[in-house]
Protein backbone atom coordinates (compact mmCIF):
# COMPACT_ATOMS: atom_id res chain seq x y z
CA UNK A 1 0.00 0.00 0.00
CA UNK A 2 1.06 3.90 -0.43
CA UNK A 3 3.06 5.49 2.06
CA UNK A 4 0.72 8.39 2.54
CA UNK A 5 -2.60 5.68 3.46
CA UNK A 6 -3.20 4.48 7.30
CA UNK A 7 -5.42 1.29 7.60
CA UNK A 8 -8.36 2.01 10.20
CA UNK A 9 -9.41 -1.09 11.86
CA UNK A 10 -12.92 -0.91 14.14
CA UNK A 11 -13.64 -2.75 17.10
CA UNK A 12 -15.78 -5.03 14.48
CA UNK A 13 -12.48 -4.87 12.10
CA UNK A 14 -10.12 -6.14 14.57
CA UNK A 15 -12.45 -9.12 15.61
CA UNK A 16 -13.63 -10.02 12.31
CA UNK A 17 -9.69 -10.73 11.24
CA UNK A 18 -9.92 -13.61 13.16
CA UNK A 19 -6.50 -14.02 14.87
CA UNK A 20 -6.40 -17.04 16.83
CA UNK A 21 -5.17 -17.51 20.37
CA UNK A 22 -2.42 -19.83 19.39
CA UNK A 23 -0.92 -16.87 17.05
CA UNK A 24 -1.06 -14.64 19.54
CA UNK A 25 0.84 -16.74 22.09
CA UNK A 26 3.22 -18.02 19.62
CA UNK A 27 4.22 -13.80 18.80
CA UNK A 28 4.32 -12.82 22.70
CA UNK A 29 6.77 -15.81 23.19
CA UNK A 30 9.34 -14.57 20.65
CA UNK A 31 8.52 -10.88 21.83
CA UNK A 32 9.02 -12.30 25.80
CA UNK A 33 12.51 -14.00 24.40
CA UNK A 34 13.51 -11.04 22.95
CA UNK A 35 13.12 -8.84 25.87
CA UNK A 36 14.88 -11.06 28.03
CA UNK A 37 17.77 -10.74 25.91
CA UNK A 38 17.63 -6.95 25.93
CA UNK A 39 16.21 -6.24 22.50
CA UNK A 40 12.76 -4.58 23.07
CA UNK A 41 12.45 -1.05 24.08
CA UNK A 42 9.52 -0.10 26.37
CA UNK A 43 9.81 2.97 28.25
CA UNK A 44 7.67 3.34 31.84
CA UNK A 45 3.94 4.30 31.02
CA UNK A 46 2.94 7.83 31.69
CA UNK A 47 -0.74 8.24 32.60
CA UNK A 48 -3.64 10.80 33.65
CA UNK A 49 -6.12 10.51 35.78
CA UNK A 50 -8.84 12.15 35.11
CA UNK A 51 -11.14 11.61 38.60
CA UNK A 52 -11.38 8.94 41.20
CA UNK A 53 -9.84 5.36 39.72
CA UNK A 54 -9.97 6.70 36.18
CA UNK A 55 -7.09 6.40 34.29
CA UNK A 56 -6.00 6.83 30.74
CA UNK A 57 -1.93 5.44 30.13
CA UNK A 58 -0.02 6.09 27.28
CA UNK A 59 2.21 2.66 26.01
CA UNK A 60 4.83 2.47 23.72
CA UNK A 61 6.88 -0.24 22.54
CA UNK A 62 9.97 -1.38 19.86
CA UNK A 63 9.84 -5.25 18.93
CA UNK A 64 13.14 -5.30 16.36
CA UNK A 65 12.04 -9.33 15.72
CA UNK A 66 8.37 -8.42 14.80
CA UNK A 67 8.95 -5.10 13.01
CA UNK A 68 6.85 -3.65 15.33
CA UNK A 69 6.95 -0.49 16.71
CA UNK A 70 3.74 1.93 18.23
CA UNK A 71 1.90 2.92 21.18
CA UNK A 72 -1.47 2.13 22.79
CA UNK A 73 -3.67 5.24 24.88
CA UNK A 74 -5.79 2.99 26.94
CA UNK A 75 -8.18 4.16 29.56
CA UNK A 76 -10.39 2.41 32.45
CA UNK A 77 -12.59 4.29 33.97
CA UNK A 78 -14.55 1.54 36.48
CA UNK A 79 -18.08 3.40 36.56
CA UNK A 80 -18.38 3.14 32.45
CA UNK A 81 -20.46 -0.29 33.22
CA UNK A 82 -23.18 1.40 35.63
CA UNK A 83 -23.55 3.55 32.56
CA UNK A 84 -23.82 1.21 29.80
CA UNK A 85 -20.61 1.87 28.38
CA UNK A 86 -16.96 -0.29 28.17
CA UNK A 87 -14.92 -0.34 30.89
CA UNK A 88 -11.18 -0.35 29.12
CA UNK A 89 -11.67 1.87 25.89
CA UNK A 90 -9.07 3.02 23.51
CA UNK A 91 -6.65 2.91 20.25
CA UNK A 92 -3.36 1.65 19.37
CA UNK A 93 -1.09 3.30 16.60
CA UNK A 94 1.01 0.76 14.69
CA UNK A 95 4.21 2.52 13.11
CA UNK A 96 6.47 1.23 9.73
CA UNK A 97 10.02 0.46 11.46
CA UNK A 98 11.33 1.47 8.52
CA UNK A 99 10.38 5.21 8.22
CA UNK A 100 7.94 5.74 11.05
CA UNK A 101 4.94 6.56 9.45
CA UNK A 102 1.26 5.14 11.08
CA UNK A 103 0.49 1.83 8.87
CA UNK A 104 -2.41 1.50 11.06
CA UNK A 105 -5.22 2.71 13.61
CA UNK A 106 -6.78 -0.31 15.53
CA UNK A 107 -8.97 -0.28 18.32
CA UNK A 108 -7.35 -2.07 21.38
CA UNK A 109 -10.17 -3.29 23.15
CA UNK A 110 -9.90 -6.80 21.55
CA UNK A 111 -6.21 -6.58 21.84
CA UNK A 112 -5.89 -5.94 25.35
CA UNK A 113 -8.27 -8.75 26.19
CA UNK A 114 -6.70 -11.44 24.19
CA UNK A 115 -2.61 -10.32 24.96
CA UNK A 116 -3.93 -10.07 28.95
CA UNK A 117 -5.17 -14.03 28.75
CA UNK A 118 -2.35 -15.00 26.98
CA UNK A 119 0.80 -13.51 29.21
CA UNK A 120 -1.02 -15.46 31.59
CA UNK A 121 -1.33 -18.53 29.76
CA UNK A 122 2.95 -17.87 29.18
CA UNK A 123 3.42 -17.26 32.71
CA UNK A 124 1.62 -20.72 33.30
CA UNK A 125 3.84 -22.41 30.85
CA UNK A 126 6.97 -21.95 33.37
CA UNK A 127 5.44 -21.69 36.50
CA UNK A 128 2.43 -24.47 36.76
CA UNK A 129 2.35 -28.16 36.54
CA UNK A 130 2.00 -29.19 32.46
CA UNK A 131 -1.40 -31.74 33.60
CA UNK A 132 -2.88 -28.77 35.35
CA UNK A 133 -6.32 -29.66 34.37
CA UNK A 134 -9.00 -27.76 36.99
CA UNK A 135 -9.03 -24.14 36.89
CA UNK A 136 -10.36 -21.68 39.10
CA UNK A 137 -11.94 -18.21 37.74
CA UNK A 138 -12.88 -15.80 40.13
CA UNK A 139 -14.21 -12.69 37.88
CA UNK A 140 -16.31 -14.05 34.95
CA UNK A 141 -16.04 -11.34 32.35
CA UNK A 142 -13.97 -9.92 29.46
CA UNK A 143 -10.52 -11.68 31.20
CA UNK A 144 -12.60 -14.54 32.63
CA UNK A 145 -13.50 -15.10 28.93
CA UNK A 146 -9.67 -14.64 27.03
CA UNK A 147 -7.95 -16.22 30.41
CA UNK A 148 -9.78 -19.50 30.04
CA UNK A 149 -9.46 -19.60 26.38
CA UNK A 150 -5.31 -19.07 26.52
CA UNK A 151 -5.21 -21.18 29.26
CA UNK A 152 -7.14 -24.02 27.44
CA UNK A 153 -4.19 -23.52 24.46
CA UNK A 154 -1.60 -24.27 26.87
CA UNK A 155 -2.77 -26.85 29.31
CA UNK A 156 -5.11 -30.25 29.43
CA UNK A 157 -7.86 -28.04 30.66
CA UNK A 158 -11.02 -30.02 32.08
CA UNK A 159 -12.72 -28.37 34.12
CA UNK A 160 -13.57 -24.70 35.29
CA UNK A 161 -14.68 -23.09 39.06
CA UNK A 162 -16.02 -19.95 37.78
CA UNK A 163 -17.05 -16.94 40.66
CA UNK A 164 -18.58 -14.12 40.55
CA UNK A 165 -20.67 -12.41 42.48
CA UNK A 166 -22.90 -11.04 39.74
CA UNK A 167 -24.95 -14.14 39.27
CA UNK A 168 -26.30 -12.98 35.69
CA UNK A 169 -22.17 -12.78 34.90
CA UNK A 170 -21.52 -16.52 36.36
CA UNK A 171 -24.28 -18.12 34.36
CA UNK A 172 -23.32 -16.33 31.14
CA UNK A 173 -19.82 -17.57 31.39
CA UNK A 174 -20.90 -20.60 32.44
CA UNK A 175 -23.35 -21.11 29.25
CA UNK A 176 -20.45 -19.14 26.82
CA UNK A 177 -17.52 -21.67 28.27
CA UNK A 178 -19.47 -24.79 27.85
CA UNK A 179 -20.52 -23.67 24.12
CA UNK A 180 -17.32 -22.35 22.66
CA UNK A 181 -14.52 -24.98 24.39
CA UNK A 182 -16.11 -27.70 25.47
CA UNK A 183 -15.20 -27.55 29.22
CA UNK A 184 -17.37 -28.73 32.33
CA UNK A 185 -17.94 -25.10 34.20
CA UNK A 186 -19.23 -25.42 37.93
CA UNK A 187 -20.81 -21.85 39.19
CA UNK A 188 -19.49 -21.61 42.85
CA UNK A 189 -21.08 -20.04 45.57
CA UNK A 190 -17.70 -19.01 47.46
CA UNK A 191 -14.93 -17.19 46.36
CA UNK A 192 -12.63 -20.06 48.66
CA UNK A 193 -14.28 -23.12 45.72
CA UNK A 194 -12.78 -21.58 43.09
CA UNK A 195 -9.48 -21.33 45.03
CA UNK A 196 -8.42 -24.83 46.86
CA UNK A 197 -9.00 -27.75 44.41
CA UNK A 198 -7.55 -25.78 41.80
CA UNK A 199 -4.29 -26.40 39.91
CA UNK A 200 -4.38 -22.89 38.00
CA UNK A 201 -6.47 -20.13 39.54
CA UNK A 202 -7.00 -16.81 37.85
CA UNK A 203 -8.25 -13.32 40.01
CA UNK A 204 -9.88 -10.89 37.49
CA UNK A 205 -12.30 -9.04 39.10
CA UNK A 206 -12.18 -5.28 39.95
CA UNK A 207 -8.54 -3.76 40.37
CA UNK A 208 -8.53 -2.09 43.65
CA UNK A 209 -6.18 0.75 45.71
CA UNK A 210 -7.57 -0.89 48.78
CA UNK A 211 -7.62 -4.13 48.52
CA UNK A 212 -10.71 -6.54 49.61
CA UNK A 213 -8.08 -9.53 50.22
CA UNK A 214 -10.19 -12.51 50.55
CA UNK A 215 -8.22 -15.10 49.61
CA UNK A 216 -6.11 -16.13 52.77
CA UNK A 217 -3.49 -18.26 53.58
CA UNK A 218 -3.93 -21.85 53.81
CA UNK A 219 -6.26 -21.67 50.60
CA UNK A 220 -4.08 -22.06 47.15
CA UNK A 221 -2.97 -25.84 47.05
CA UNK A 222 0.57 -27.14 47.09
CA UNK A 223 1.34 -27.34 43.57
CA UNK A 224 -0.90 -24.48 42.21
CA UNK A 225 -0.26 -21.55 40.29
CA UNK A 226 -1.98 -18.19 40.55
CA UNK A 227 -2.21 -15.30 38.17
CA UNK A 228 -3.02 -12.28 40.03
CA UNK A 229 -4.81 -9.85 37.14
CA UNK A 230 -6.32 -7.20 39.12
CA UNK A 231 -3.15 -6.81 41.32
CA UNK A 232 -3.25 -7.80 44.32
CA UNK A 233 -6.53 -7.22 44.82
CA UNK A 234 -7.44 -10.56 45.72
CA UNK A 235 -4.75 -11.47 48.19
CA UNK A 236 -4.39 -11.14 51.62
CA UNK A 237 -0.22 -10.83 52.44
CA UNK A 238 0.22 -13.98 54.45
CA UNK A 239 -1.61 -15.70 51.04
CA UNK A 240 0.70 -14.32 48.75
CA UNK A 241 3.91 -14.98 50.80
CA UNK A 242 2.73 -18.70 51.01
CA UNK A 243 4.06 -18.96 47.94
CA UNK A 244 7.54 -19.94 46.66
CA UNK A 245 7.82 -18.25 43.64
CA UNK A 246 6.29 -14.63 42.68
CA UNK A 247 6.77 -13.63 39.27
CA UNK A 248 5.88 -10.48 37.24
CA UNK A 249 6.05 -9.72 33.56
CA UNK A 250 8.84 -6.88 34.24
CA UNK A 251 10.63 -5.76 37.26
CA UNK A 252 10.59 -1.99 35.90
CA UNK A 253 7.48 -1.77 35.37
CA UNK A 254 6.61 -3.93 38.92
CA UNK A 255 8.69 -1.27 40.83
CA UNK A 256 7.28 1.16 39.17
CA UNK A 257 3.40 0.45 40.08
CA UNK A 258 4.47 -0.17 43.76
CA UNK A 259 5.82 3.30 44.00
CA UNK A 260 1.92 4.07 42.78
CA UNK A 261 0.90 2.63 45.83
CA UNK A 262 0.12 -1.03 44.93
CA UNK A 263 1.66 -4.00 46.18
CA UNK A 264 2.85 -2.70 49.54
CA UNK A 265 3.47 -6.34 51.13
CA UNK A 266 4.44 -8.89 48.37
CA UNK A 267 7.02 -11.62 48.38
CA UNK A 268 10.47 -10.92 47.01
CA UNK A 269 10.00 -11.28 43.25
CA UNK A 270 12.09 -14.15 42.18
CA UNK A 271 11.70 -13.62 37.70
CA UNK A 272 10.01 -11.52 35.37
CA UNK A 273 8.86 -13.20 32.07
CA UNK A 274 11.68 -12.02 30.10
CA UNK A 275 13.77 -13.62 32.42
CA UNK A 276 11.65 -17.37 32.48
CA UNK A 277 11.59 -17.20 28.89
CA UNK A 278 15.21 -17.17 28.06
CA UNK A 279 15.67 -19.68 31.03
CA UNK A 280 17.81 -17.33 33.07
CA UNK A 281 15.42 -17.62 35.88
CA UNK A 282 13.90 -21.19 36.70
CA UNK A 283 10.20 -21.80 36.44
CA UNK A 284 8.86 -24.58 38.23
CA UNK A 285 11.68 -26.83 39.73
CA UNK A 286 9.17 -29.32 41.86
CA UNK A 287 5.34 -30.48 42.18
CA UNK A 288 4.89 -29.20 45.19
CA UNK A 289 5.69 -25.60 44.49
CA UNK A 290 3.05 -22.77 44.67
CA UNK A 291 4.24 -19.98 42.43
CA UNK A 292 2.14 -16.69 41.25
CA UNK A 293 2.81 -14.10 39.06
CA UNK A 294 1.04 -10.63 38.43
CA UNK A 295 1.41 -9.40 35.20
CA UNK A 296 0.85 -5.65 35.29
CA UNK A 297 0.09 -5.69 31.71
CA UNK A 298 2.84 -4.37 29.02
CA UNK A 299 2.70 -2.05 25.43
CA UNK A 300 5.12 -4.93 24.16
CA UNK A 301 2.48 -7.36 25.20
CA UNK A 302 0.15 -5.31 22.27
CA UNK A 303 2.89 -4.51 19.95
CA UNK A 304 3.46 -8.13 19.37
CA UNK A 305 -0.15 -8.50 18.39
CA UNK A 306 -0.41 -5.41 16.13
CA UNK A 307 1.46 -6.37 13.39
CA UNK A 308 -0.49 -9.81 12.87
CA UNK A 309 -3.52 -7.99 12.81
CA UNK A 310 -2.53 -5.68 10.58
CA UNK A 311 -0.71 -8.40 8.19
CA UNK A 312 -3.79 -10.29 8.45
CA UNK A 313 -6.46 -7.60 7.89
CA UNK A 314 -4.39 -6.41 4.43
CA UNK A 315 -4.51 -10.28 3.46
CA UNK A 316 -8.28 -9.72 4.38
CA UNK A 317 -9.28 -6.58 3.21
CA UNK A 318 -10.63 -5.93 5.85
CA UNK A 319 -10.71 -2.36 7.44
CA UNK A 320 -11.01 1.11 6.09
CA UNK A 321 -8.05 3.04 4.20
CA UNK A 322 -7.87 6.52 5.47
CA UNK A 323 -5.14 9.20 4.08
CA UNK A 324 -2.53 10.55 6.70
N1 LIG B 1 -2.99 -6.92 34.33
C1 LIG B 1 -3.41 -6.64 33.12
O1 LIG B 1 -2.67 -6.68 32.15
C2 LIG B 1 -4.86 -6.29 32.92
C3 LIG B 1 -5.33 -6.02 31.62
C4 LIG B 1 -6.69 -5.76 31.46
C5 LIG B 1 -7.54 -5.79 32.56
N2 LIG B 1 -7.03 -6.04 33.80
C6 LIG B 1 -7.89 -6.09 34.99
O2 LIG B 1 -8.66 -7.28 34.92
C7 LIG B 1 -9.83 -7.10 35.72
C8 LIG B 1 -11.04 -7.62 34.95
O3 LIG B 1 -11.21 -6.86 33.77
P1 LIG B 1 -12.39 -7.21 32.75
O4 LIG B 1 -12.11 -6.42 31.52
O5 LIG B 1 -12.56 -8.67 32.69
O6 LIG B 1 -13.64 -6.56 33.51
P2 LIG B 1 -15.18 -6.97 33.37
O7 LIG B 1 -15.95 -5.79 33.86
O8 LIG B 1 -15.46 -7.49 32.01
O9 LIG B 1 -15.35 -8.20 34.38
C9 LIG B 1 -15.18 -8.08 35.76
C10 LIG B 1 -16.08 -9.13 36.45
O10 LIG B 1 -15.73 -9.15 37.83
C11 LIG B 1 -16.92 -9.36 38.56
N3 LIG B 1 -16.68 -9.04 39.96
C12 LIG B 1 -17.00 -7.93 40.68
N4 LIG B 1 -16.58 -8.08 41.97
C13 LIG B 1 -15.99 -9.32 42.04
C14 LIG B 1 -15.38 -10.06 43.07
N5 LIG B 1 -15.24 -9.58 44.30
N6 LIG B 1 -14.92 -11.30 42.78
C15 LIG B 1 -15.00 -11.83 41.54
N7 LIG B 1 -15.57 -11.17 40.53
C16 LIG B 1 -16.05 -9.93 40.77
C17 LIG B 1 -17.96 -8.52 37.84
O11 LIG B 1 -19.28 -8.95 38.16
C18 LIG B 1 -17.58 -8.80 36.38
O12 LIG B 1 -18.27 -9.93 35.88
C19 LIG B 1 -9.88 -5.62 36.06
O13 LIG B 1 -9.40 -5.47 37.37
C20 LIG B 1 -8.92 -4.99 35.09
O14 LIG B 1 -8.36 -3.79 35.59
C21 LIG B 1 -5.72 -6.30 33.99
Amino acid sequence: MSSNRLLYLSQADVVKVGLKMAQIIESMEIMFRAKGEGRTEMPPKPGIHPGGENFAHAMPAYIPDLKSAGIKWVSGFPDNPSKGLPYISGLLIFNDVQNGLPLAVMDCVWITAKRTGAASAISARHLARPESAVMGMLGCGVQGRSHVEAIKELFPLKKVMAYDPSEGAQKQFAREIRNNFDLEVLPVQSPREAVSGCDIVVTAGPMMKKPHATIQAGWLDEGAFASLVDYDSYWQPAAMHEVDKFCTDDRTQFQNTRQGGYFPDIPEIHADLGELATGKKPGRETPEERTMTANLGLALNDMAVAPLLYQKAKEKGTGTWLNL
